[in-house]
């Protein structure tokens, strides 16, 4: 735990890519959106390999001091805790070395090529006791945390059935670039891990652990033009470059049964996710059925939810929810009803459940034991995509589902 000097608390950044950006703008953001808490963090070291994005890091981010070397981060004394935003592939190193160096960290999703990199993760967090906190920002989204309420209630009755899906065209283009996502060594798996993931960790917030799954799998576009690391974004498109191997896949489709130990004991539901598709941008949605109930949501609508309570009456059918003030944070960033929240709004939640695990307050954080499970789904549904047979999900030691861990 962290006790801090006037609420100081010294910030790290590992890779300075969109997301190590973002993180920056949470920490900065944080004291202004939750002043009550009285922390303020302060930009210490920040690392990326990239030249450029190390002055970057100085110049335009404000931090202290820059490296080209992460573990010049986890050796000065005057950072508490880190932000690991590197690519997928060094996210075990560095987080095991975080974890050695006694730095807490928020570390971005999926923690790692596959389960073997997120089960060590999790395991070298475990054994130094230090504060863990994951990327899988989507779960807090005021109208998400308002369907995980209605769940843990019983207002939607017995869950029977899910659909839940990240439609992401950012791969849609043919030409879009073979970005480090595409290459197994950095990556691991394509469309299951980056955004599969997100959809599992959702489902298992809200509703419970998932305990059996089956896949398919596809790759629709078998060669990309290159794009060198540390440079543009994975939206980039290259119209002449050379050309490289897709090594994971473009598409994922899991059916999944709910574990018969937690809370939807006896639910099923169907979970996919596309990095090519055409239509949907950024369509991470969910619908939950239940006995009584259901509710609708997508990040394109991320202000709207969609809830139907009770089975017939004069408003039978839908009803649309805009933001407000009764549901998760939204009271912090906006003044009244209707006025739309935004992405980077989900990482300055996350950071504030970061750091208020950090100095001793309640732990909402998503956990690495947490993302441990999630890839356990994950490596399932590729197993089973491999074997074409369902698979067994293992249980994970302090895993969170619903909020409650079994
Ligand atoms: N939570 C979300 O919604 C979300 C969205 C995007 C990405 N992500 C995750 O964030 C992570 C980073 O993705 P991104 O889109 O920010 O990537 P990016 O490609 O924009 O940035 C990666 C950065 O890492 C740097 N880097 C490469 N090797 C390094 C090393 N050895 N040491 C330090 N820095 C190094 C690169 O130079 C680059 O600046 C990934 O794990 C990804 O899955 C999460």
């Amino acid at each position: 735990m962290v006790s801090t000097n006037n609420g100081e608390i010294g910030v790290g950044l590992i890779s300075v890519g969109w997301m190590g950006k973002l993180h920056t703008r949470a920490y900065q953001a944080l004291p202004s959106v939750y002043p009550e808490l009285g922390l303020r963090p302060r930009l210490v070291h920040a690392a990326d390999t990239a030249p450029d994005r190390v002055e970057y890091a100085c110049d335009v981010l404000g931090y202290a001091q820059a490296s080209t070397d992460y573990r010049a981060v986890l050796a000065n004394p005057d950072v508490d805790v880190v932000s690991i935003c590197a690519p997928t592939g060094l996210h075990r190193e560095i987080a095991v070395a975080a974890a050695e160096a006694n730095k807490h960290f928020w570390i971005e999703k999926p923690v790692g090529r596959d389960a073997k990199d997120a089960g060590d993760v999790a395991a070298a967090a475990a054994k130094t006791d230090v504060v863990t906190s994951i990327g899988y920002n989507y779960r807090h989204v005021p109208a998400v945390e308002r369907v995980r309420e209605l769940v843990a209630g019983g207002q939607l009755g017995r869950i029977t059935n899910v659909r839940a899906v990240f439609f992401s065209g950012y791969a849609a283009e043919p030409k879009a670039a073979l970005s480090w996502r595409f290459i197994r060594e950095h990556a691991g798996s394509g469309a299951l891990g980056d955004l599969l993931s997100h959809v599992v960790d959702l489902v298992q917030y809200i509703v419970g652990r998932i305990g059996d799954v089956n896949a398919v799998t596809s790759t629709v576009y078998t060669e990309r033009p290159i794009l060198p690391m540390g440079s543009g974004t994975h939206f980039a498109v290259i119209e002449d470059g050379e050309m490289g191997t897709v090594e994971n896949d473009d598409y994922a489709a899991v059916l999944a049964r709910f574990a018969a130990t937690s809370g939807a004991a006896g639910a099923v539901g169907t979970l996919e996710a596309s990095r090519i598709v055409v239509g949907p941008q950024c369509g991470l949605g969910f619908e939950i059925y239940g006995t009584a109930g259901s509710a609708t949501w997508n990040f394109e609508q991320m202000n709207e939810l969609q809830v139907c309570l009770g089975r017939g009456g004069p408003h039978a059918g839908y009803t649309t929810v805009l933001g407000n003030a009764s549901l998760g944070d939204y009271a912090h960033f906006q003044p009244g009803p209707g006025i739309s929240m935004g992405y980077d709004d989900l990482k300055v939640i996350e950071a504030k459940k970061f750091l208020v695990a950090v100095t001793g307050g309640e732990r909402r954080n998503c956990t690495a034991a947490d993302a441990h499970h999630v890839a356990e789904v994950i490596a399932a549904a590729a197993a089973s995509a491999e074997e074409g047979t369902w698979q067994h999900v293992p249980t994970v030691p302090g895993a969170t589902f619903g909020g409650e861990s079994e």
